[in-house]
């Protein structure tokens, strides 16, 4: 099971995490791998510098709207 924790806190939610989690569901959806993936919210992660921080797992990246569906291709796919 791969878990993806998307921060919903305050900086994060400006910067477009609600966008981020929408585009993370759709692509968990075409790719059916809802049984595989584990997406869940956190608040505030104390990572805020960047885009809406993301953790797989343990390992933390910053994503943005625009870049979702990318990291999902290459960061979530080759997990699952
Ligand atoms: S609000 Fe997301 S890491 Fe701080």
């Amino acid at each position: 099971m791969v878990k993806i924790t998307v921060c919903i806190g305050s900086s994060c939610h400006i910067k477009g995490s609600r966008q981020v989690v929408e585009v993370l569901q759709n692509r968990i959806a075409e790719k059916q791998v809802g049984d595989r993936v584990e997406l869940s919210g956190t608040f505030c992660m104390g990572q805020c510098q960047q885009g809406v921080c993301v953790k797989i797992g343990e390992e933390f990246f910053s994503v943005s709207p625009d870049t979702a569906e990318k990291f999902f291709d290459e960061e979530v796919m080759s997990r699952v």
